[in-house]
């Protein structure tokens, strides 16, 4: 049936996020070790088994699908995959379908994803200074990225940049970053750095928390809570002084769980129920098993049954209690 899907604490899940790839052009050194094992190609979903999967997620109430990665521009044919999914944006089933990009290749594809019904994408950006960029991204070059935004922007998309706070790498670009934002009409979102995968360095040493990132804002800056959340989450104030809106996400100082409407894909048909969490149910032998979708929908449902009332991330029980084993790029944040 096509009744829409609601977990056991009352939520309806109206959000996918499907990651079609785990690999990346890039390496941010939060996000990946420097050597990485990537899945092999024939454990990937095709896109026209990703596409089968995503259309039974809309029939049962997604409204909203962001496609993430790793990079999700680097998986070969992925224009296939959105022009499939802008399907649902047109019978108005879908209401928006997006991307979480580092925005290595969007000079190549801002045109043809807003032409497929794109309206908006967030591109990771952490710094403004190109050899820190090269730094952080390991093999990332800054003036690609930016050439990708501003192409972007050409081809009527609105940008949301996420950058992600880290200490001793951009606290002193905090303000650099949101003048930038202000003067090019981009939406700015500040991210803590989450436990996720084993990377080089120690978590501790790059967390620098939104508490302080924000006190220091408020000394320049005159700040208004704004109460409106987007059912994701991020909290949201504005600057007076520039009227621009930014948005903080605070996994480890700040709860947002109970309103969480998302769940993931993932590039092998895994749906993990929460990002902070290992529990996950395998959609693809269900897909594999059977032309028909009866089978995947009642896995579907049988896997929102088991959505956890909230995730797990706590920096203050030792450090490592808590930790998630899997990188971000394996579920796409
Ligand atoms: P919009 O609100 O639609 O702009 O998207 P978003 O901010 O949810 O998505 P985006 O892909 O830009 O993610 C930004 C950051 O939020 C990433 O670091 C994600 O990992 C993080 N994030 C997104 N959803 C969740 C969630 O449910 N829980 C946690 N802890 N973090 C999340
Ligand atoms: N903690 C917080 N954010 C992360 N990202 C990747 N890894 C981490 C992490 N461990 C961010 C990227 C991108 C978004 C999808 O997730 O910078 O903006
Ligand atoms: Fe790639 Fe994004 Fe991870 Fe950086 S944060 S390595 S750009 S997936």
């Amino acid at each position: 049936t096509d009744a829409p899907l609601i977990d056991p604490f009352a939520r309806a899940i109206s959000y996918l996020r499907v990651s079609v790839t785990d690999r990346c052009d890039f390496r941010c050194t939060y996000c990946m070790a420097e050597h990485m094992t990537f899945l092999p190609k024939a454990d990937l979903l095709t896109l026209e088994e990703l596409d089968r999967l995503c259309s039974a997620f809309v029939r049962m109430g997604v409204r909203k699908l962001r496609v993430t990665g790793g990079e999700p521009l680097v998986r070969r044919g992925i224009l296939t995959f959105f022009e499939a999914m802008s399907r649902h944006l047109a019978t108005g089933a879908l209401q928006e379908l997006t991307l979480t990009t580092n925005g290595s290749q969007l000079a190549r594809f801002a045109r043809p994803l807003a032409d497929l019904g794109v309206t908006r994408v967030n591109v990771s950006l952490d710094t403004l200074d190109p050899d820190r960029f090269a730094a952080i991204t390991r093999w990332g070059r800054l003036p690609q990225v930016l050439d990708g935004i501003a192409a972007a922007r050409a081809a009527g998309l609105r940008v949301k940049i996420n950058a992600v706070a880290l200490k001793g790498v951009n606290e002193d670009e905090l303000f650099s970053l949101t003048d930038w934002c202000a003067r090019e009409g981009h939406d700015l979102t500040f991210i803590e750095v989450m436990p996720m995968g084993d990377v080089e360095h120690a978590r501790l040493d790059q967390y620098w928390s939104l508490r302080d990132l924000r006190a220091r804002l408020a000394s320049r800056f005159t700040l208004t809570d704004l109460l409106e959340r987007s059912g994701g989450p991020a909290r949201y104030v504005r600057i007076e002084e520039t009227g621009q809106k930014i948005g903080f996400i605070t996994p480890l100082t700040h709860n947002f769980c109970e309103s969480c409407n998302r769940v993931r894909l993932t590039c092998t048909g895994e749906l993990y129920m929460c990002l902070g969490q290992e529990d996950r149910a395998d959609l693809r032998a269900p897909l594999r098993a059977s032309p028909d979708d009866a089978a995947v929908e009642q896995a579907i449902r049988a896997a929102i049954a088991r959505k956890p009332k909230g995730h797990d991330f706590d920096y203050s029980r030792s450090g490592v209690s808590g930790k998630v084993s899997r990188h971000m790029s394996h579920t796409g944040g």
